[in-house]
This record gives C-alpha cells, structure tokens and sequence, in this order.
C-alpha cells in the first residue's frame, strides 16, 4: 500500500477552518520499520501537518527511540535526561515519568500498577491530576460526575542545560474505558469541552500566534523567554491557574540560592516564536509556567504606533507582569474550539511537532 496522509476526524467543538492542516493519519507504513524514503515523507508530513497517528502501531522501545532519534539525530536522550530525573526527586516531573530499565530514553507514563512490562516487574504509575498542582480543584462530587481540568500545557523540555527536543512520541498501549469527561476552564469565561477519558490535549501553536491582535504579534516576533534554572524544582511549590496554562504569582517560586548548583551559560533563553522548518509558518510557543525573565527587542526606528506594546524594548523581570503578557497571548490559543484532544486507541502512536504545538495531559484519576 502506498503511503498516504489522510486528514483526522476531528469533533465538532473544534474550528476545522483553522486547523486544515493539522494533524494526518499516516497510512500505509509500520513506524518501527520506515525505509529511509517513508521516513522522509513521515519527517516532511510530521513538520506540515504538526501531528501524525498511526493505528495500530507494534513496535518495541527500541524502535519508538529509534524512530524519534531519525528526526534529531545528534540527541542521545530523552528530554529531561535520561536517568537524571531519578537523581531529581526535587523536580515536579519526577512523580509522573519514569524510565523503562532496558531503553532510559523512553518514559512510561499512566495510571495504576503495571507488572511485567518491558522489564519492569512492578511499578505504580501515577496520572496527574489538577488538585495537585492548581490552586483551585473541582469539588470531589463534580469530579465524580465527570468534570475535569486540562493538568498543564506545556511543551516536552528540561528547559535547562539541554535542548527542546524536535519530535514527541506517544504510544498508547492501554487505553482507559469508561464515560466522556467534561473539562472545565473555571476562569469566568463559562467555557468547557468534552473529551474522551485519559486524552491528550493539543493546541496548535502555530494558530495561537495567527490569533493574536497586531500588536501581540508584533510583541511576540521581538520577545525572548528566559527560562529559570532547574525549572521544574524552581516552581514546584508554586500552584498553577485553572486553565493550567499559567501560574498564580504568590512568591512561592524557589528562590534561586535554595536550587541546586547552576551555571548561567545552562539557563535557557528562547524566542516566542519558532519557525516551522517545512512551512516557515512561525509558531508561539512558550512554555508558560517556567520564564523567569522576558526580554524585548526595540521596534525598528519609524515603526512606532500608539498601540505598540513596549516600543522601545526592554527587560520584564516582575512575575505576575510576565504571567499577564503571556496568558494575553495563550489563553486565547486554548479556547475550546482551538483544543485537539486526541480520543485514544489502544496501540496509537501519536509523533507530534515538540516546537510547534503545546499539550496536556487531561483527567481525573483513572481507578486504582
Ligand atoms: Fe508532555
């Protein structure tokens, strides 16, 4: 069968004028097995298309590594670093992810005991959950009816020392059953949407920066992030917003002297946009709970306008002012009808663009 690129059936919340060119089915080839041509198309397709599926899938840890290494092929880790997060108890990632024994640069991720998988004779795996890391829950008795939160946007990235890796893998080998669940925003704006149980959220960021006013684009093609040192023990006692796309700025960040030895020269500094290297299309994309400091550039001389946001450049360094800028910019870009939640199948593979797009991970607890 030759290889094709069939358009995903997407849910009627979503706004598929926007999303034409999001995501494709990939038909017609085995991800643990593509020739060099296939991997070529599937690298072309997985930058045009930002997210690609493949049902089905069989393939060993080995072979997800393998196929994640062919699209950067310099990178030997996972990234956080393979086995750096067991040495890292400190980092909010830790209690989510964990290795498998053979192959460190894969994680296992889920909910429950899993016995007998891959060399790991027992381990207890556990899902995140907003009323660990928002500030407000829902109440016990809506979550029993159903209703949720997304848990934190983010990218996949230490975000310190090592680079934002290109390309994600996700493959789903069990899949929970049970009812649709409803996420709620609970930010005022009344909004919600219904997703399938133990779902993947995505949000393209290539639609979030072609949303914003001009005067946000114009900020965001000037802007850098500079992102905290060991970012994820940096905020681990801070509690997230209800979109889980921002923090409450209640000075709870850890101060920079109580983190473990950092350099400078590792401390990650990142443009809002990337451009996408197929399309050249730019995309923002910004991890929104980790920046600790923005830096702007100035507009050319004659470009001035009244409504130009810092016209002059400059550095953002207060908190709460980075968190407002930001959440103007990405708040919009996770509005209902601008979410994919992927309904999962067992043995999806899900490759997606790490430095396009934004994910989180979605749902309430999913049984013992
Ligand atoms: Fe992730």
């Amino acid at each position: 069968m030759p290889l094709s690129f069939v358009p995903l059936t997407f849910p009627s919340s979503l706004d598929s004028t926007k999303f034409k060119d999001f995501g494709r089915e990939v038909v017609g080839a085995a991800p643990g097995n593509l020739t060099e041509e296939e991997f070529k198309a599937v690298e072309a397709a997985l930058y045009r298309h930002d997210l690609l599926l493949f049902r089905n899938a069989s393939l060993t840890p080995d072979q997800q590594y393998s196929l994640v290494k062919s699209f950067d092929p310099q990178s030997e880790h996972y990234g956080h670093g393979n086995k750096q997060l067991d040495k890292t108890k400190q980092s909010i990632i830790h209690s989510y992810v964990s290795s498998l024994p053979n192959t460190p640069q894969v994680q296992i991720i889920g909910h429950g005991t899993i016995k007998n998988h891959e060399g790991i004779e027992e381990r207890i795996l556990k899902h995140g959950r907003h009323p660990e890391f928002h500030k407000t829950r829902i109440s016990e008795e809506d979550e029993a009816k159903g209703f949720t939160r997304f848990f934190r946007w983010h990218m996949d990235a230490a975000l310190y020392d090592l680079n934002v890796p290109k390309v994600t893998a996700l493959y789903g080998i069990m899949v929970p059953k049970g009812p649709t669940q409803t996420v709620r925003y609970d930010d005022g704006t009344g909004d919600e949407l219904s997703v399938s149980l133990g779902t993947t959220a995505f949000v393209s960021g290539k639609v979030m920066f072609e949303i914003l006013p001009a005067e946000l684009k114009s900020l965001a093609v000037r802007a850098r992030a500079k992102y905290a040192p060991h970012p994820f023990q940096w905020l681990r006692n801070a509690k997230a917003k209800s979109t889980g796309i921002s923090l409450e700025t209640e000075g709870l960040e850890t101060p920079l002297h109580d983190l473990p030895p950092w350099e400078e020269e590792k401390i990650k500094v990142y443009p809002f946009t990337w451009k996408n290297p197929i399309t050249g299309d730019l995309h923002l994309q910004v991890h929104p709970l980790l920046v600790m400091e923005i830096q702007v550039d100035p507009l050319p001389q004659g470009h001035h306008t009244e409504s130009a946001l810092y016209p002059f450049g400059g550095t953002i360094s207060n908190l709460k002012e980075i968190r407002d800028l930001l959440y103007r910019m990405q708040r919009p870009g996770i509005a209902p009808n601008l979410v994919y939640a992927h309904p999962w199948e067992e043995r999806d593979l899900v490759l997606f663009n790490n430095r396009g797009l934004m994910h989180s991970v979605v749902g309430v607890s999913l049984g013992p």
